[in-house]
């Protein structure tokens, strides 16, 4: 494997952790679970999240890492090598990662200008959750301040790549992952303590399962793939640069513990919020952005509140969008031969005109649409429920059934140097249950039954 001399690797245990962590945990798990779930029936859909995570997001997890690790290649490159004839799978992860992109910079953009302007107490003069929405409205339709704000979360993205694996994706997942673990466990201890929190958690933590339909399933099940980072290249491309001796399976269950933990924390500091304010929690992408400040407004030290949950959610933007640019960056590096410096500006400048169009779209761009969707939205809807689980599929496919076993079983106990005691029934769920539940989801979804 002739990438695999001069390839940079992660640090020890825990770099693997962060790193990988540092993808997972995002705007997935501040943004945009809480109001999925909040419009999906709160506690039920958190059971069947769960379940979506453990049954198929962890299998499929070890199965990237497993690619990674042993080709050390970028997504397309680890395909190739291992397989040429799935190779498409790898292509597939490079657009979706590109498509992502195109959506999530402007949210984090948008979090960027949230933070900004309750530093500085602008966001402090108003009272009314209208006022509220009508500002959150005016900005993001606005014809240039989203774009510019998508740029600067653009810019430091790719300073962060321009430094390369060590000294950037490493070392900003090593500060900014405790720093959002702290963020976060003091928000929620804060939330607790608020008048109505009890309702909040009560919605959010109480299954109501009248509310599931099948489209509940699919929602989840893009949820999970779309938070965990998954059927995508992201944790194929992050593990090329893991350590021989990194144990695939420990660091997939970590990761994914520490990203639902995320989520359900965020869920925590967000309905009692919401509760006590009395306020819809189905009120949509816009929920920590209209309903929050207003919330914040009301409580002792209001900046404060509001300045460290927008900061939270830079840091978790952060961390991943430097994922997503590294999966594309990687990519053009190493299979067009660019120097990672051409790879890493290519990138950007790419992601820098999606953005831009993403943002316009729900402004002066607004009569562009995709079978009913703005370009916003339909990004958002064509990865997290249709690219990242067939993605998923596609993997269980080859992992399970296509790729040398003896591969797979070196890579997940390391040449045989750890046990693995259910390694049966890691195969069976690889072969048969993900696969099938993926499909039958699909086909549901489709209206076959
Ligand atoms: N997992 C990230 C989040 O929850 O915000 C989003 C994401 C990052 C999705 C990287 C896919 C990916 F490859």
């Amino acid at each position: 494997m002739h990438h695999s001399q001069n390839r940079a690797t992660l640090g020890g245990k825990l770099s693997a952790v962060l790193v990988a962590a540092g993808s997972s945990v995002g705007l997935g798990n501040i943004w945009r679970f809480p109001y999925v779930a909040g419009d999906n029936g709160g506690g039920a859909f958190l059971v069947i999240y769960i379940l979506c995570v453990l049954l198929l997001g962890l299998p499929v997890m070890v199965a990237e890492f497993t690619i990674g690790r042993a080709s050390q290649r970028n997504a397309v490159g680890a395909y190739r090598a291992l397989n040429p004839r799935w190779s498409f799978l790898g292509y597939n992860g490079v657009l979706a990662a590109f498509l992502i992109l195109g959506f999530y910079f402007v949210v984090s953009g948008w979090t960027a200008e949230y933070m900004i302007h309750s530093v500085t107490g602008s966001l402090a003069h108003f009272t009314t959750p209208e006022e509220y929405s009508s500002i959150f409205e005016n900005f993001i339709s606005n014809p240039w301040r989203p774009v510019l704000y998508t740029g600067l979360f653009v810019l430091v993205t790719h300073f962060v790549i321009a430094l390369g694996v060590q000294k950037g994706i490493e070392r900003s997942a090593k500060l900014l992952m405790p720093l959002l673990f702290a963020i976060l466990i003091t928000l929620a201890i804060h939330a607790m303590t608020m008048p109505g929190s009890i309702e909040g958690l009560r919605f959010f933590f109480k299954p109501d399962f009248s509310k599931v339909t099948a489209s509940t399933i699919l929602v989840a099940l893009g949820q999970a793939f779309f938070s965990l980072s998954i059927g995508i290249g992201t944790m194929v491309t992050y593990a090329s640069y893991f350590k021989p001796d990194t144990n695939l399976r420990h660091t997939a269950l970590n990761v994914t513990i520490l990203d639902t933990l995320v989520a359900v924390l965020a869920g925590v500091v967000i309905f009692p919020a919401v509760f006590s304010a009395g306020i819809e929690p189905s009120s949509g992408p816009s929920l920590v952005f209209i309903t929050l400040p207003g919330i914040f407004n009301t409580m002792p030290l209001s900046m404060v509140w509001s300045s460290v949950f927008f900061l939270l959610l830079v840091v978790a933007a952060l961390t991943s969008t430097i994922s997503l640019h590294e999966v594309i960056t990687a990519y053009l590096h190493e299979e067009w031969r660019l120097s990672r410096r051409a790879a890493a500006w290519t990138t950007t400048a790419a992601t820098m005109v999606l953005g831009t169009v993403a943002s316009l779209s729900l402004g002066v761009l607004g009569g562009w649409k995709i079978c009913g969707l703005s370009i916003f939205d339909s990004l958002d809807y064509i990865t997290a429920n249709i690219l990242l689980p067939l993605g998923g599929f596609f993997t269980c496919i080859f992992v399970g059934w296509r790729l040398d076993q003896q591969i797979l079983k070196a890579q997940i106990t390391n040449n045989g140097a750890l046990k693995f005691r259910i390694y049966r029934l890691y195969i069976f769920l690889l072969r048969y249950v993900c696969p099938i539940i993926l499909l039958l989801i699909f086909l549901d979804n489709l209206g076959i039954f």
